[in-house]
């Protein structure tokens, strides 16, 4: 079997990961990885493919920046024409990105089977880029991999029942709990981002509905800044916040407590993460990573695809997004026992169930 993996942010890459070294190990299964080209900085892109032992793409298409429709239908194009060459039996996305997208339609059209991994998220806004992108991917996949029991919900309520739908667990935590077991063969975050021992909250922003409406960074960064009074605010800057803002961070740089770093890698983060006190986010992804390393979250946006963490506790969303009702979010998560014990994103093994599922259908 040939499979044709797409890839192009920073997610996907680690998603990737958890998947191709489980293919890696199977005979029966050749994988072709291409890159887009979406994240294509150093730090947005080469070090998770050497910190992931991800290999090398076969292909770069080189495609990225730009407005949505240009960047997707370039890769549409470019992928199409790399499927027509290596005649994959399989298509393989991850996520929610323009990436995911063009990967899917591509392949659809070529009637090549497209496998989703992470099928079935919801946050019900059409507004957001990404709701498009996994609605659009799910409808076109033959097989749906869903990562939660709500995901498997959604897609059978949607009429997707009849695919080969498969709740197989969330592939970042098979990730997570590797880069958790290697965590004492690194150097202490807090000593690499010369960090004091005063109790830590890591944000990260790069969401466009936030980056690109100044009335709501204003409310999020006038947040940040006031939580800088008692804790230390750490902030790897995505370069959509980092374009957005480049002024107000240039001003901000060098105030106490406040520190801005860039992109890190994905060791480091997931330390810091699991040594921050509280993490702040717009991003899918890491509210999760949050989780998975036990520390509790508040997520900057008006809902969330993972549902199951607010109500379970280690996840909040604001009232509002709104100065005040950030930091009343904050301070009631600080303070909140969320429940322990509960295990919604599989065992640890969901890229050995894709694998094997495909493996299966050879
Ligand atoms: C994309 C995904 C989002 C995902 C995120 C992870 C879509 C619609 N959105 O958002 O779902 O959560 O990746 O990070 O696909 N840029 C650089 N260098 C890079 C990457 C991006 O300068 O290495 C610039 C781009 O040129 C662009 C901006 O950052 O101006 C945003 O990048 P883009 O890939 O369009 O979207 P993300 O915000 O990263």
């Amino acid at each position: 079997m040939k499979i044709c993996t797409i890839v192009g942010a920073r997610p996907q890459f680690i998603k990737a990961s958890a998947v191709s070294h489980v293919i890696d190990a199977t005979d029966e299964i050749e994988e072709i990885l291409v890159h887009t080209g979406q994240h294509y900085d150093a730090n947005m892109s080469d070090v998770f493919f050497e910190e992931l032992k991800l290999r090398r793409p076969n292909y770069n298409l080189d495609i990225g920046g730009g407005p949505h429709g240009q960047m997707t239908g370039q890769q549409l194009i470019r992928i199409e024409e790399v499927l027509i060459d290596e005649q994959p039996d399989v298509v393989l996305v991850y996520g929610d990105t323009n990436s995911t997208l063009a990967g899917a339609l591509a392949a659809a059209k070529l009637h090549v089977p497209v496998a989703h991994v992470e099928a079935g998220l919801r946050s019900f806004n059409r507004r957001m880029p990404e709701e498009i992108n996994r609605i659009l991917t799910d409808h076109v996949s033959e097989w749906l991999f869903a990562p939660t029991q709500f995901a498997m919900d959604m897609l059978e309520n949607e009429g997707l029942g009849d695919r080969k739908l498969h709740l197989v667990g969330d592939v970042m935590y098979d990730v997570a709990l590797e880069i958790a077991a290697s965590r004492a063969q690194r150097n202490n975050p807090r000593a690499v981002l010369g960090l004091d021992d005063a109790p830590m909250v890591l944000a990260t922003i790069h969401r466009q509905e936030n980056t690109d409406d100044p009335a709501r960074l204003e409310e999020i960064f006038g947040a940040l800044i006031e939580l800088t009074d008692r804790y230390t605010v750490v902030i790897p800057l995505h370069p959509r916040l980092k374009g957005a803002r480049k002024d107000t961070i240039d001003a901000l740089s060098g105030a106490a407590r406040l520190h801005f770093t860039d992109p890190l890698g994905f060791g480091l983060l997931a330390d810091l993460v699991a040594d921050a006190d509280l993490v702040v986010t717009d991003s899918g992804g890491l509210q999760k990573e949050a989780f998975f390393h036990r520390t509790k979250c508040v997520t900057v946006r008006d809902e969330t695809e993972w549902q199951e963490l607010v109500e379970n506790g280690w996840n909040r969303l604001p009232t509002s997004i709104a100065r005040p009702a950030i930091l009343e979010a904050v301070e009631l998560q600080m303070a909140a026992n969320p429940a322990e014990g509960f295990e919604p994103y599989g065992d640890g093994a969901s890229a050995r169930k894709i694998v094997g599922l495909l493996t299966q259908a050879i």
